[in-house]
Order: C-alpha cells, then sequence, then structure tokens
C-alpha cells in the first residue's frame, strides 16, 4: 500500500549555505584572497594549514559573518586533484599540438556563454555597487601588477524592453557599450573567470557571476528564464 507523504512533515527555512572555492597554486592563496575582497566578499578568517597554505573563510555580506549561510570557503586545490588535473591535461595532450578536439570545442562553447559551465552567482541589490565592482577590476585587469591579464568580463545586459531599464544601462559605464543579453529581462549579469581560481573538467578557470535585479517587476532574469 502506498504511502501518501505527509503534509504536515513541513520542513524549515532554508537558504544557499557555502561555496568551497580553490585556488590553483599554492603560493596565490593571498592573491585569490584580495581578489574575492574586491568583489565585495568580506573576510572573516585566515587560517594557515599544516603545508603553508591558506585556508579562508568569507561571506557574501557582513549579516552572514555569525550564520553558516553566505559563506564562501576559499583554499588551495587539493593535492590529490591537482595531480588528477595533470593526469587529465596530460592524456588529453592540452596545449599541444596534439590536443584532443573536445578541448577547443568545450572552449569555444565557454567564450559564447559563460553559464555554459560549472559558476556561480552572487545577487547584489545595488546596480551602482556592481558597476564599481566590474569598474575597479576593468583597472586591475589593466594596471594591478599581480592581476594584470588575468580577469577575463563579460557583460549582459536585460533583453530590451522595459524603457526604464533600458534608458539606465544606456548610461551604465559597464552596460552602455555592452552587446550580450541575459535570458531574460530586467536585471544585469556580469562574468567574472581568472586562472587563479580552478573549476570545471581541465580546472584552468573559475566563473563567478554577478547579478543585480530591477526592483518592482515580477519578470526579471532570475525569476523567468526567456531564451531569445
Ligand atoms: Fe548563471
Amino acid at each position: 500500500m502506498a504511502t501518501a507523504l505527509k503534509s504536515e512533515a513541513a520542513t524549515g527555512a532554508r537558504s544557499m549555505g557555502h561555496m568551497a572555492l580553490h585556488y590553483k597554486k599554492p603560493e596565490e592563496g593571498p592573491l585569490a584572497a584580495r581578489l574575492l575582497g574586491m568583489l565585495g566578499y568580506v573576510l572573516t578568517q585566515d587560517l594557515t594549514l599544516p603545508d603553508g597554505t591558506h585556508f579562508y573563510r568569507f561571506v557574501v555580506d557582513a549579516k552572514h559573518q555569525p550564520r553558516g549561510d553566505g559563506v564562501v570557503f576559499l583554499s588551495c586545490v587539493p593535492e590529490a586533484q591537482r595531480e588528477l588535473m595533470a593526469a587529465i591535461h596530460g592524456a588529453l595532450n592540452v596545449g599541444t599540438a596534439q590536443e584532443h578536439p573536445a578541448v577547443a570545442a568545450m572552449r569555444e562553447k565557454m567564450d559564447q556563454d559563460p553559464e555554459y559551465g560549472f559558476h556561480y552567482g552572487t545577487l547584489l541589490e545595488s546596480l551602482e555597487d556592481l558597476e564599481n565592482v566590474f569598474m575597479g577590476l576593468e583597472e586591475a585587469n589593466r594596471s594591478d601588477p599581480e592581476l594584470k591579464g588575468r580577469l577575463k568580463l563579460v557583460y549582459n545586459r536585460a533583453l530590451p524592453g522595459t524603457p526604464a531599464v533600458d534608458a539606465r544601462l544606456d548610461a551604465s559605464p559597464i552596460y552602455k557599450n555592452a552587446t550580450r543579453h541575459a535570458y531574460g529581462k530586467n536585471g544585469v549579469q556580469a562574468f567574472l573567470e581568472t586562472d587563479i581560481l580552478s573549476s570545471g573538467m581541465l580546472g584552468e578557470t573559475m566563473i563567478l557571476e554577478f547579478d543585480y535585479v530591477f526592483p518592482g517587476y515580477t519578470n526579471h532574469i532570475l525569476s523567468v528564464v526567456e531564451w531569445e
């Protein structure tokens, strides 16, 4: 006899808890932590591990400091994982004339759409905040001795059609020249890809997404996905 799920067994509130990010090179922990700080994450712990690498705890907003959600952990890619990545690179001849064609095919897709592979998004409640963060990243990518050339930045405007949103984006320092669009209206996305962090099949880069949703709209980029 089948048993119906008990509707009275209500669960409590839930939220997204934490992300565990990895930096690639053991000596680049402090640089990775500085980059996360530039993104507006708040550093709450810097622990030096027995192998000399740093383990960091950040929160996406200061209000999460004593909580168990809104947390971003940052540590070095563990040794066995680094060895596995090296073996994958070797087996696929990554970066050589004999490179497996699947590598270039995947890279091409990632270049077309930063959301093609693994990534995670942080919601900002101020468009000016998002603009300031990314203008800072643009400058760092041009002139910061440690970050120069290591930050790839991509911007998606909201799908057009809301005049007030379109006008605000036309006046935005980072969106006025953007030609790409999000999969929805009334919100924007900004992506940072960096080889300081590791993720994905080859462990070569990590993509972090930052979003802003214009207030007052039921349909927006994070509520309804639309296919252009
Ligand atoms: Fe996304």
